[in-house]
Parts: C-alpha cells; structure tokens; sequence
C-alpha cells in the first residue's frame, strides 16, 4: 500500500504523479490562451470538462492533469499544437507560476464537501490507485484530518478562494448546475442552461441559446455515462490524476448522498470543523445549500 502514495510538499499523491514532475512544474511554459479546469477531487470535474469542451467550436485539446505523469509530461503538453484545456487538482500554491504570470484563464469548480467526502470514499473504495479504507467512519477522520490525495479539501479551497476577485478566475458550484427551478414558461428549467452561457461569455466563445440547451442535455448524469458505457468517449480519458478509468466517475451525481452516509454525530463534528476552518470564507455559504 505504502508505494501507491507519496508525500510531496506535505500533500498526498498518488504514484501516477512523479515526484520529478511535480519538483519542475514551475518550469512549465505557459500560454496565454491556455484555459486551467481546477478542481479538488469528486467536485464534478468531468461534468465541466463535458460542457467545456462541447462550447468551443475551434479544435481544442482536453489533456490530462498537468500533475499526472512523469518527465516526459511537461514536453508532451508543449507538443500540442491546438488551444489546452489543462484539468489540475492542484492547490493554488503549487500551481506552476507561469500560468499566474500569464493571467490564463482559470475555472474553479467546488462541491459541498460532504458529498465530496462521501464522493471520495467510494472512489477510494473503487479504485486500485487510491489505498484501501475500510470503513466510511475511518475515512472521514482521514479526509478531515487532509490526510488523503491531494490534501485538505479545506485548505484547497481556501488557496483559491484567496483569489476569489482575480479577473481570470471563474468559480462555480456543483450544487448550483445541479438546481432546477419553477418557472412561468418551462415547467421546470436548469440553473445549468444560465452557468453555461456564464461560462461562454468568461471563455469569449459567442453560442446561440438553442446550442446551449443542447450542451446542457447532452452533458446530464445520465448522458455523461450512457456515453461512458458506451464508450463513446474515450473511456480511459479521465481528468482525474487519480485513475484512468472514466466508469468509476459516474456513480450517483446527485446533491446531498451525504445524508445517506453520515450519523449525526458525525455530522455535528463535520460542521464543527467546517465553521472552525471556514470562519473567514466569503464563499462557505454557497457550498451549504443543504447543510
Ligand atoms: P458522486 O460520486 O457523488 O456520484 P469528478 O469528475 O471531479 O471526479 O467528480 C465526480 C462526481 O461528479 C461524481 O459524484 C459523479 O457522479 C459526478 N458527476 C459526473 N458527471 C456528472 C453530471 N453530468 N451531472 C452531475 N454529476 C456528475
């Protein structure tokens, strides 16, 4: 077990990540037009690729994680001729520095981190790169204490979240592409059709409101993983340096699985820390729509 996880700067990666590449990120070149898809694990990464990927009607290339691989990462990403979507879970503070310098564009997308945590155990227990936990009562203790990959979801969040006012940054929630609402002309309508064009206009790309419906139907739960099965999309291109398998990602996708998992013992020390870690976050407050 020892050797599918090593400790780089304090933080927890996996074997698939090389401690050489993750020591010269920083010598990685950046380009302007280059557009970063950051998340900490489980937040609905692919669901964001999916409709980032779909609203661009240049060719563009969805990468790998910038941190997955070894040596030869670096070169394969300068090799690429068209536009990079660059999926990371890195932390702010590791996120190679000409990607800062250079103002690229960067979407952050944050999940309430109870059903990121529930997200996460079930990852753990699915998939061969990740250690095995036993029990949920002892993972949760682990994703508290930040000991899993990628580190303390508190502490991810809160490195991004410092940069919460820069330009280049577009942050979104999970729960809130997930929101459906009543109203007069639609019986229900999606939240998600309003991120998307949200989205478009940060990324500069002009799309008619009829592709945008279409973006947002083909890009649900159970499109996402009809294709997946399907494999209609190349199933071992995953945005997770986590695993490279695409059929452990669609499991539930729904808001608030927490509830199926969490005692409310368990619950009241989750909150406990939350408000403890979070208490100068301005944006606690869109990750709680259920708590
Ligand atoms: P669950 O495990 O709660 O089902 P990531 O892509 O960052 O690894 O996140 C995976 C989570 O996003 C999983 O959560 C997965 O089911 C959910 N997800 C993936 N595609 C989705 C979609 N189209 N709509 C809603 N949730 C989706």
């Amino acid at each position: 077990e020892a050797e599918l996880i090593h400790k780089f700067k304090g933080i927890s990666f996996t074997t698939r990540s090389s401690p050489e590449l993750l020591n010269s990120l920083d010598t990685f070149d950046a380009r302007e037009d280059d557009v970063l898809l950051v998340s900490y694990p489980k937040s609905g990464t692919h669901w964001l690729a999916g409709v980032i990927t779909k609203l661009y009607n240049t060719p563009v290339t969805l990468t790998t994680p910038i941190e997955l691989g070894d040596m030869s990462k670096l070169e394969e990403l300068n090799q690429l001729s068209s536009k990079r979507i660059i999926p990371t879970h890195l932390d702010y503070n590791m996120l190679p520095q000409h990607f800062k310098n250079k103002k690229c564009k960067m979407i952050y997308i944050s999940r309430n981190p109870k059903d990121t945590a529930v997200s996460m155990y079930h990852y753990y227990r699915e998939n061969p790169n990740l250690p095995t936990v036993d029990t949920w009562t002892a993972f949760l203790d682990l994703f508290l204490e930040g000991d899993v990959v990628c580190g303390s979801w508190f502490d991810h969040f809160l490195s991004w979240e410092e940069h919460k006012n820069d330009k280049n940054i577009l942050f979104l929630f999970y729960e809130d592409m997930k929101k459906k609402y009543k109203n007069f002309i639609l019986p229900v309508s999606q939240n998600l059709s309003k991120i998307v064009k949200e989205i478009s206009i940060f990324l500069g790309i002009s799309i008619s409101d009829e592709d945008i419906q279409d973006i947002c139907k083909k890009s649900s739960f159970s499109e996402m993983k009809k294709d997946t099965e399907k494999e209609n999309s190349d199933p071992s291109h995953t945005v997770c340096a986590l695993t490279s398998n695409r059929n452990l990602i669609f499991r539930k996708g729904t808001v608030g699985d927490w509830k199926n998992h969490f005692t409310p013992k368990q619950n009241l020390r989750f909150d406990e820390v939350f408000s403890e870690k979070m208490k100068l976050s301005k944006m606690a407050k869109y990750l709680t729509y259920e708590f």
